[in-house]
């Protein structure tokens, strides 16, 4: 594609280089007592979002819901829930977002909704009213010999593994929830609820959202003859999660998704959001074996200029050098071929995921939040990330996760990454003065943000510096990414460079030793930052430099003219 200026306009988009801080609202920052985080909350913390250098927020639903899925669950896309406060709570939180200099996006969910909401009450009330179609509907396929129906097929729900179809016996048929029971799927072959969802989001975006966190989306499409999911081979039924033994080559991620997240697109291309710079984010985790291809098969069945799909390597790859370099040089390589409108979009945690600091370790977390904000695109920080707050073991009386409650392989499932966040060592973490609804975690007199507020070398001072230099630098915001040798097999390096501005280097040592590198010729380095807290190595000689185990750096290279 050749570049015009509005092309070069395109590139100055605020998802380019953005800092998006991913908040779950539950867990944030509690105002009112109640044990849960709210929207008043969020806007409390928003000086501290800017310290951070945060440049956007995406937030988890807020929407009036019955809490089967915490919110994934939506029983009206129009309104929040009072748990999190009202409509004019939000409305401020926007406006004062705003005027900090954060845009928000808010989570979109469209695959399905709460079995709360009135489109399924109206849906399951019989079989010819005007929304009989708008979910799944099947009758069964047999009955067995007791005379209980059999579900159309073999295809199981994403969060407990057990059968995806449920009966109604009003209706005298099996409707589909691909995610949990009570979140029953909308069909999206049919206009009407496509219409639905335009009209969601023109509604958000009129009262000045500035995009949106599109949920799930390789389920709104599905084979339309029902056929079984084929089983794994590979399946080990002691270990694995029930949802695994199947291939779930049927029940999701079939070729309409792309065209329905088309006319998302559109509208927000639509006049009156175009010029604000409206963007969509999605969510699709691929099939290991084929991560690249499914990535840029989003770049291209959307519109890069106001879509990109979250790359999900941050939380799926093994903390290890080559299938980093492998990955980045062929990923970015690829999408500048593509378009020079791809945004990438990285992160390396979320509300489904373990935390990243135990996952891959403290240190190597902290080397990961290097390259999280020195790489290209968006960049995602789930809530507490920037302390190395850890997954919390949860007692199992307190486990609230449906996806742990419905397959116990899951064993406590996500709630270990939603705890409260840290905020000082005060009771409950300053999060609430009542019940927090998750333990907070035991770590929280020294892992908090007061705390490590006053300390130099902590994980918090580490992400404000380096959040601070991303908003401030056209290079790492809009510059170009090339992987190059380190000279050292256990060391990443990538450059950034930008026309008229700041050239920035981070290498990046895998190894849990102290490994020498090589600095490219006639390049001179001086040290941004690095991630090591006691670093004592002295960083630079004439052509080489030494990096500590597990340490990640960033310097700003200068060629002598
Ligand atoms: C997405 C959400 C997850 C939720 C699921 C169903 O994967 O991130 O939390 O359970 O969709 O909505």
């Amino acid at each position: 594609m050749n570049e015009s200026p509005n092309t070069t306009l395109l590139r100055e988009r605020w998802p380019e280089g953005a800092v998006v801080y991913h908040i779950y609202p539950r867990s944030f920052q509690d105002s009112n007592g109640d044990g849960v985080g709210d929207l008043k909350g969020i806007e409390q913390r928003l000086d501290y979002l800017q310290s951070l250098g945060v440049t956007a927020l995406w937030l988890s639903p807020f929407y009036p819901s019955p809490m089967a899925d915490f919110g994934y669950d939506i029983a009206d896309y129009y309104d929040v829930d009072e748990l999190f406060g009202t409509l004019d709570d939000f409305r401020s939180l926007l406006t004062a977002a705003h005027n900090h200099d954060i845009k928000v996006i808010i989570d979109l969910v469209p695959n399905h909704t709460s079995d709360a909401h009135q489109w399924f009450i109206d849906s399951s009330a019989s079989r010819d009213n005007p929304k009989s179609d708008w979910y799944i509907w099947r009758d069964a396929k047999d009955h067995d010999a007791r005379g209980n129906p059999i579900a159309p097929n073999n295809w199981l729900d994403v969060l407990t593994g057990h059968s995806a179809w449920q009966w109604n016996e009003t209706r005298g048929q099996f409707y589909l929830h691909s995610f949990d029971v009570r979140q029953p799927d909308l069909n999206w072959t049919n206009p009407e609820v496509r219409e639905a969802f335009k009209n969601i989001m023109r509604y958000w975006l009129d009262m000045g959202v500035d995009g949106f966190r599109v949920d799930a989306v390789y389920w709104l499409a599905k084979d339309p003859l029902l056929h079984d999911d084929p089983e794994n081979p590979k399946y080990r039924a002691s270990e694995d999660l029930l949802y695994e033994a199947l291939l779930h080559t049927k029940s999701c991620g079939w070729p309409p998704v792309y065209a329905y997240l088309s006319e998302m697109c559109d509208v927000l291309k639509e006049p009156e959001f175009t010029s604000k710079e409206r963007f969509m984010v999605t969510e699709a985790y691929p099939e290991r074996h084929n991560v690249l291809s499914a990535y840029l098969q989003f770049y291209v069945g959307m519109d890069p200029a106001v879509a990109a799909p979250f790359n999900f390597e941050g939380t799926a790859l093994p903390w290890e050098v080559a299938p980093w370099r492998d990955f980045l040089s062929r990923f970015h390589t690829a999408l500048d071929e593509l378009s020079p409108l791809c945004v990438a979009s990285y992160a390396f945690g979320n509300h489904d995921k373990p935390r990243v600091a135990s996952r891959i370790g403290v240190n190597e977390a902290r080397s990961a939040a290097v390259m999280l904000l020195t790489l290209p695109g968006m960049a995602f920080i789930y809530y507490g990330e920037e302390l190395g707050m850890q997954d919390v073991a949860i007692p199992i009386d307190r486990v609230r996760d449906p996806a742990a409650l419905g397959d116990p392989k899951n064993g406590i499932g996500r709630d270990p990454e939603r705890t409260p966040m840290q905020w000082s060592a005060a009771e409950n973490a300053g999060f609430t003065q009542g019940t927090p609804w998750l333990p907070i975690a035991d770590d929280y007199t020294s892992v908090n943000v007061e705390t490590q507020s006053l300390n130099a070398q902590s994980s918090l001072t580490l992400y404000r510096t380096l959040g601070t230099l991303r908003r401030d630098s056209a290079t790492l915001k809009r510059g170009s990414l090339s992987v190059h040798s380190s000279g050292c097999d256990d060391v990443l390096a990538y450059d950034r460079a930008l026309n008229g501005h700041e050239q920035y280097v981070t290498y990046v040592n895998f190894a849990d030793q102290t490994r020498i590198c090589t600095i490219e010729p006639n390049n001179t380095l001086t040290l941004v930052v690095s991630s090591a807290a006691d670093t004592v190595v002295p960083h630079e000689s004439k052509n080489s430099l030494t990096l500590q185990a597990h340490e990640a750096a960033v310097f700003v290279a200068t060629t002598p003219s």
